[in-house]
């Protein structure tokens, strides 16, 4: 029994009662275990009673299961302040949070409608402005359990700090986030280590040489690009070294971002399912903006003429559509303009 399935409280606070509707438990200090000590409804004769100040005396404390909380608060008319080890179990400060975003979000659905990404989608590209879709995104990931892993509290606390402009790696970390819950992908760990990887595959870049880093891709001379090539690799050496936990999921997204579905990709020139699907997915977003940055041949084009590239199949020098069948196709589905409710 662990002790945060319990609360300590006070022999005073039951009072001169006998009878309880709560089960009664003692904390052993010796093994730091609690165990229990008087069924609910049984009497609290004298002799236990005394034995119990022996307990308490000797180090011992008295204590009631958190599931019969408001039983117990009930019984005695004790109000949940004047509970000491009630205070203490307040929840995390992140879980605070996380309700309270469940909370806004409830609001702003009840105010403004379901969020269709798909239409939000189209908005945001006519308008070449994503603030909505980011603050909405922010908004969702904050609700992400930061309990469930290290790297789902990980890609919380990034998207805390991080997620409040429009900026380059704010859209990729969005529209990736979003795009995989269009694609069924809508586990909340899986989530999370996309999140993670979003916000990270890009940090290796800061370990190459200025005139690789600065250049776009094609503007690389050829002895350099391999060099360009290592960013994935590089992620996961500063990542391993900063000791920060990440799952194996969202490492291998980082490590294969630049992997195609038909093994044209790098570093490993994996093929279809050999690559994680998270990295495809990242993969073809990531590619989307630098593509639309300039990123790729220094010229830059509005997120609208990509899409539309991509959706045509209209070949372009760097545009890239081996992302896998699921991934193109749900691209493609984003821009169209016909809302379904399978968007939402
Ligand atoms: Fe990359």
């Amino acid at each position: 029994m662990k002790k945060k399935d319990y609360f300590e409280i006070s022999l005073e606070m039951l009072k001169e009662k006998k009878i309880f509707p709560f089960h009664l438990h003692v904390f052993n200090p010796l093994n730091k275990q609690y165990s229990s000590y008087l069924l609910a409804n049984n009497p609290l004769t004298q002799k236990k009673r005394e034995f119990l100040e022996y307990i308490i005396k000797n180090g011992g404390k008295l204590a009631v299961a958190f599931g019969q909380k408001s039983t117990f608060l009930e019984e005695t008319e004790t109000k949940e302040e004047e509970v000491p080890s009630l205070k203490d179990a307040e929840p995390h400060p992140l879980e605070k949070a996380r309700k309270m975003y469940q909370k806004i979000l409830e609001d702003k659905d009840k105010i403004n409608g379901p969020f269709i990404f798909q239409e939000e989608m189209n908005k945001a590209v006519e308008a070449e402005n994503f603030a909505i879709i980011i603050e909405r995104t922010h908004d969702e990931i904050m609700t992400l359990p930061v309990n469930l892993s290290s790297t789902v509290s990980l890609a919380v606390h990034l998207t805390d700090l991080l997620m409040t402009e429009d900026n380059y790696i704010n859209r990729v970390v969005a529209v990736a986030y979003q795009l995989a819950k269009v694609s069924d992908m809508r586990d909340e760990e899986i989530l999370g280590d996309l999140v993670c990887a979003a916000f990270l595959h890009h940090v290796g870049i800061s370990q190459l040489d200025i005139a690789v880093s600065r250049k776009a891709f094609y503007a690389i001379p050829d002895e350099f690009r391999k060099e360009y090539k290592k960013h994935q690799g590089l992620a996961h050496h500063l990542i391993k070294k900063s000791g920060v936990e990440l799952s194996k999921r969202c490492i291998d997204t980082i490590l294969e971002h630049h992997e195609r579905n038909d093994g044209s990709g790098y570093p490993f020139q994996k093929m279809g399912n050999k690559i994680t699907p998270l990295a495809l997915l990242l993969g073809a977003v990531s590619h989307i903006f630098e593509y639309a940055t300039g990123k790729i041949d220094g010229n830059t084009r509005s997120i609208k003429s990509v899409l539309s590239s991509l959706k045509n199949k209209t070949f372009t020098p760097g545009l890239e559509f081996e992302f896998g069948d699921t991934i193109y196709n749900n691209l493609i589905y984003l821009m169209e303009k016909e809302i379904t409710s399978n968007a939402a």
